[in-house]
């Protein structure tokens, strides 16, 4: 009986630990939001940019999986965060080139992070990721996938898209303005195929 509870009272540290470390989007999140986004992405705007509002963690639920915004738990399978990594002259930066200040290193880690967590947010949470040794820099990794490139298709006709993730027999690409395609692989030219090969390994 001892033995049981001096464990149960272990395992307990052990979860408030783990609790008092994870991050919440309305406590962590948000205020960064608040300082470098809202400005477009909230009440403030006369119109939310791109119909997302950040000051409203109800709405930003609702768009996770819009255009693929945040997917719980991999935040390299999240646009939100490709927005953050990118290089500041590509058009999906975020905020806008000239028209922000972008995150620093430490607020990047803290949005990655917490997608890891699972993006917990208005108490729904979902998965949790690991973090890959390799990645603990966040802004050192990715960036070759996170720009816009040309992609040819077998007719010759070129698609300028940023590669996303390749789900079964499609590739998700991310064009100028945000909308997302899927994109038969069958469909790209070889040269296309090999490129995409490449970034999905
Ligand atoms: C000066 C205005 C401005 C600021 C500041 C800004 N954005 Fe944006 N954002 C836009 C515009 C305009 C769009 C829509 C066009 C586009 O996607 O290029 C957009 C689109 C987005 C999208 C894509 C929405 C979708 O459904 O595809 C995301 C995600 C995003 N912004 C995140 C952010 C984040 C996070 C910040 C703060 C770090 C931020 N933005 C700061 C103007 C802004």
């Amino acid at each position: 009986m001892r033995v049981i509870r001096t464990l149960l009272s272990f395992a307990f540290v052990l979860l408030t630990n783990d609790l008092a470390l994870a991050l919440e989007y309305e406590k962590d999140i948000m205020p960064i939001f608040k300082k470098k986004c809202f400005e477009c992405h909230s009440d403030e705007a006369d119109k939310a940019k791109g119909g997302l509002r950040l000051d409203d963690p109800s709405h930003f639920y609702g768009r996770f999986d819009k255009d693929e915004l945040v997917r719980p738990g991999d935040p390299k399978m999240s646009n939100l965060y490709y927005g953050l990594i990118r290089p500041r002259y590509d058009d999906g930066a975020m905020p806008p080139e000239k028209k922000g200040k972008q995150l620093t290193e430490e607020e990047i880690k803290l949005v990655r992070n917490w997608i890891l967590e699972g993006a917990p947010i208005n108490g729904e949470r979902g998965k949790r990721g690991k973090i890959p040794e390799e990645e603990k820099e966040p802004s050192k990794t990715l960036p070759a996938r996170a720009v816009e490139q040309e992609w040819v298709n077998q007719e010759g006709k070129i698609i300028v898209a940023t590669f996303l993730r390749i789900d079964g027999e499609v590739v998700l690409l991310r064009v100028k303005g945000g909308k997302v395609f899927r994109y038969p692989i069958a469909k790209l030219s070889e040269k296309s195929q090999t490129a995409l090969k490449k970034l999905a390994q």
